[in-house]
């Protein structure tokens, strides 16, 4: 068994801290918006290992499909030997590239949620005798990090289609910081939705069983247990909408009824207009390219581009010039 290592690289109230920012901003501003990274507590974590389950939701099902046929090839071309993956998760797709990278001394799974974190590298410490190390990261990926110091070449996985709840100037920011962390000819392996019909992203993101209406509303639990609100996640309903413009889906609740809700931690009260929409959420959907030109933008350059058979999701991998 490899031996498991956690860091946490926020000191213990930093989280506190950025989501009392977080939420003054974006309640005080018009219109209101929630950023994503919140959502993720150890029930928001369970809910979304739920949506991956889900008939609907075909994102997980497109990149695990690629990620079995192509594993073999992405550690021939990487030969990593350290793997980092940004807002792991449960890190289950990751053990089809795991398996392949024979050469891999540590994987440093990097996440906001550490209950998902000690979830999959307790299991996969346990699975992979090969492996030297698994060291954990509790860390913001939008922040510097502080990667250990362990043998390269590195190649960093930012898998899911995550990069798409960036909006376009966090993503060309982030693609930088990634660029930062790799030597020339290291690799990025990036896992991007693609532009489809309208119908099937809507339901991918509004499913019948209301998986996906349950995790956009935990973000008002969240503010309600962290910040002593009294969000009423009943009193919103879940939406998601296509910006063919932007080419996103837009995630959103909106208020049933006109009410006004306390934020004790705040010493504020947020009025909310009945029907009034509040942003939780963008999911960006690409096209091949659009990924090229801001991975190049950011010193990257497009090597493999491999999509699931119906063409549904890319898995791509780029070199650091
Ligand atoms: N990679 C997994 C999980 C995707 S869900 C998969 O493909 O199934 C997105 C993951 O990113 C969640 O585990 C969430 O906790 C994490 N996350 C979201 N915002 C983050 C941030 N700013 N920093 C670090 N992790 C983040
Ligand atoms: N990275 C996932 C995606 O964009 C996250 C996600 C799936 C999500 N369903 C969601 C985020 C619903 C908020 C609400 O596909």
């Amino acid at each position: 068994m490899s031996p498991f290592r956690l860091t946490r690289t926020l000191p213990e109230d930093a989280a506190g801290a950025a989501l009392r920012a977080d939420v003054l901003a974006g309640l005080t501003g018009s219109p209101k918006t929630l950023p994503p990274k919140w959502f993720y507590d150890a029930r928001g974590s369970e809910l979304f290992e739920e949506i991956t389950a889900l008939p609907e939701y075909y994102p997980t099902r497109a990149e695990r499909e690629i990620l079995l046929a192509r594993s073999g090839e992405i550690a021939a071309v990487s030969g990593a030997r350290t793997l980092v993956e940004l807002g792991s998760g449960s890190s289950e797709k990751t053990r089809h590239l795991i398996a392949a990278l024979d050469g891999l001394h540590t994987y440093v799974p990097v996440d906001v949620s550490e209950s998902a974190l000690t979830g999959a590298g307790r299991a996969l410490a346990a699975e992979r005798p090969g492996l030297e190390e698994v060291h954990a990261l509790v860390a913001d990926f939008t922040a510097e990090l502080p990667l250990p110091d362990t043998p390269g070449p590195r190649l960093v996985a930012f898998l899911g289609g995550t990069i798409g709840n960036l909006l376009p100037a966090e993503r060309a920011a982030f693609l930088a910081s990634v660029r930062a962390l790799l030597a020339p000819g290291d690799a990025l392996l990036l896992g991007t939705d693609l532009v489809k019909d309208v119908r099937t992203l809507v339901r991918a993101y509004d499913d019948a069983a209301g998986v996906t209406a349950a995790f956009n509303k935990n973000v008002l639990h969240v503010v309600d247990r962290e910040l002593g609100a009294d969000f009423d996640p009943d009193a919103f309903d879940h939406v998601a909408l296509w910006d063919a413009e932007q080419e996103w889906i837009e995630m959103r609740l909106r208020s049933r009824i006109a009410q006004s809700v306390k934020i004790p931690a705040l010493e504020m009260v947020v009025d909310f207009a009945e029907g009034e929409e509040l942003r939780t959420e963008v999911s960006a959907k690409f096209r091949r390219e659009g990924v090229r030109a801001e991975l190049s933008a950011a010193g990257l350059e497009l090597s493999r581009w491999w999509t699931d058979g119906e063409g549904r999701f890319a898995l791509s991998l780029s070199v650091a010039r």
